[in-house]
Parts: C-alpha cells; sequence; structure tokens
C-alpha cells in the first residue's frame, strides 16, 4: 500500500507528475469535480491545525468526496489510552484514505504500517511534513519556473520547524542549489540533515544569525515561527519568538524577484506590510497547497485500486 510519509518516498518524476495534475485542475476544475465519488478521507489530527486539516478536507470536497475525522486527540480513543496501530487498523475500515497529524515523531509510519489504506503524513512532531512541502514546491514552480540554480535563504525555527525539513530533503536532489541557514544558535537545523542531506548532496550551505546579511543574494525567502510547542520551557521561547521579523524596509535590499515564502501560521515574523509587496507569496502557497493535495489524493487512490 502507496503512503506518503516522506517526501523522499516519492522520485523527482512523481512530484514532476502531481504538479502538472495539479496544474490542471487550477486550468480545469469541473474536470475533477467528481473523480471521488463515493470515497471517503479521514482526517485524524493528534495535535491542532486550521489549515493543513481544512485544506485536506477542501481538496477531497472539491473531488466530490467526503471527509470524516477528528480534530484533536481528546475527542479520539487515544483518550483512552488506544494505540495508534489500532486506530489505523479501525480507521481503515471506515476509509479509503487516511491524512494524519501527531506530536511523536514517526507517528504517521506506524499509522502506515499498520492501515490497510493508504496514509498521509499531515506533520509528526518536529521530524517533517511532506504535503506542506508539495505546497512549496507549486508556489516555486509557479513563481520561478524551476527547482534548479536557487539560492533559498530558510529563517527562523530551523530545529523544530518540520517543513523546513521536509522541504530540504526535496530541493537536495536539484543541481545548483544553495541554502542559506538563517536561525540563532539555539534553533539550527539538526545536525543530522547538514550531513546527511545538504553535505551528501553536496549543496553549499552557510550559516548565518542575521537576516539583513542574507537577504541580497536569495532567490526564496522561507520564513518561519518559533514552534512554541516543542519548546522545553516557555523563557526561551520569549526570548527568542520576535528574533526575527522581516518588514519592507529589510526588503529594500532584495531581488525584484524574490519570492517570500512562509508555511503559516505567522506569528511575528513577517510584518503586514510586507502583505502587498508583489513578492509575498505566502497565500498563494496556502492555495497551491489545496491542489496538490487533489493531486496527491488522485494518485494514491489510484494506486491503492491497482
Ligand atoms: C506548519 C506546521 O504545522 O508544521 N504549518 C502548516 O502545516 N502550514 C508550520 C507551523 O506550524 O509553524
Amino acid at each position: 500500500m502507496r503512503s506518503l510519509i516522506d517526501i523522499l518516498d516519492f522520485t523527482v518524476e512523481e512530484l514532476d507528475a502531481l504538479i502538472r495534475t495539479a496544474c490542471d485542475i487550477i486550468d480545469n476544475p469541473t474536470a475533477y469535480a467528481e473523480r471521488c465519488r463515493g470515497k471517503k478521507l479521514a482526517t485524524l489530527f493528534f495535535e491542532p491545525s486550521t489549515r493543513t486539516r481544512l485544506s485536506f478536507e477542501a481538496a477531497m470536497l472539491e473531488l466530490g468526496g467526503n471527509v470524516i475525522g477528528f480534530s484533536e486527540a481528546s475527542s479520539s480513543s487515544a483518550a483512552k489510552g488506544e494505540s495508534l496501530a489500532d486506530t489505523a487498523r479501525v480507521i481503515s475500515c471506515y476509509a479509503d484514505i487516511i491524512a494524519m497529524r501527531h506530536p511523536k515523531e514517526g507517528a504517521a509510519l506506524v499509522a502506515a504500517n499498520n492501515a490497510t489504506v493508504p496514509v498521509i503524513n499531515a506533520g509528526d512532531g518536529g521530524h517533517c511534513h511532506p504535503t506542506q512541502t508539495l505546497a512549496d514546491l507549486l508556489t516555486i514552480y509557479r513563481e520561478k519556473g524551476r527547482f534548479d540554480n536557487l539560492t533559498v535563504g530558510f529563517c527562523g525555527d530551523l530545529k523544530f520547524g518540520r517543513t523546513v525539513h521536509s522541504l530540504i530533503n526535496a530541493l537536495s536532489r536539484y543541481a545548483g542549489i544553495r541554502v542559506v541557514l538563517i536561525s540563532p544558535e539555539e534553533l539550527k537545523l539538526p545536525s543530522y540533515i547538514k550531513k546527511d542531506v545538504l553535505a551528501k548532496a553536496g549543496i553549499p550551505y552557510t550559516q548565518l544569525t542575521d537576516l539583513e546579511e542574507a537577504i541580497p543574494q536569495l532567490d526564496i525567502l522561507y520564513m518561519t515561527r518559533v514552534q512554541r510547542e516543542r519548546f522545553f520551557n516557555e523563557e526561551d521561547y520569549l526570548r527568542l519568538k520576535d528574533r526575527y521579523i522581516l518588514d519592507a524596509k529589510k526588503l529594500e535590499t532584495a531581488k525584484p524577484d524574490l519570492c517570500v515564502m512562509h508555511p503559516l501560521p505567522r506569528v511575528n515574523e513577517i510584518s503586514v506590510d510586507v502583505d502587498k509587496d508583489a513578492r509575498a507569496c505566502y497565500f498563494k502557497q496556502v492555495l497551491y497547497g489545496k491542489y496538490m493535495r487533489m493531486a496527491l489524493i488522485l494518485k494514491l487512490l489510484e494506486e491503492a485500486a491497482q
């Protein structure tokens, strides 16, 4: 049974095909409006989410399918002590496909190993978030028209930011990528990603603590929120949360075709005065996420039927 747990589960060719499908859905939405008629998506969200869960739900509804699920662990049988393996087996009897978010790293893999329907990882702790990466890739494709020869800056919480981890993995397969890592000392990209992904793929990277210094060279700036829920103490969070704030002034030295991205929710990392700048792409990114999730649901359901 094919699932999506890590973005590297899909080849570059498969990602290209998903992007083609998403672009076709954007151009011909009515051709897809009945494609999942009679099918059910279960959204199992053990961790709070607004956009990802609603994006999955909107995606399934726009394909003509139905949605069941829960949006907090306390309203599921996990609160009674049910194991994830059992939950996955049970939900497989009700739904054709599962999208799951969980605070523990590796949870989606456990579910996929026990489910009899495809499982989509909608975020597992500080590990990865492959469907956000699908949204990010379509945004980059539509804005830049390519995935190679880009200088990509990641700014903020690179330690716990699972969207950053997944996007770095995805970009590591293209030629001519350069990465600029901008974070406080305490929130640096985990060394396993530097070693096993960046160094292994031969991607040149620099680590900075200063955002202004990085901006002029970037083609893409990926801002992130400090992940409060993964901190061990509130004091550290408060000290670090407003470390980076992108505003119109800082963008003055940026390239005219810079693409500013953010997986959202935004807290203070991007000042609202940036929203009207043509380089702000984060709301388009949300919309692209829905189209990529539609393409993904179609692909996994088609493969499951074979
Ligand atoms: C991200 C996540 O959940 O990791 N949000 C999202 O899915 N769009 C980023 C975040 O919560 O900061």
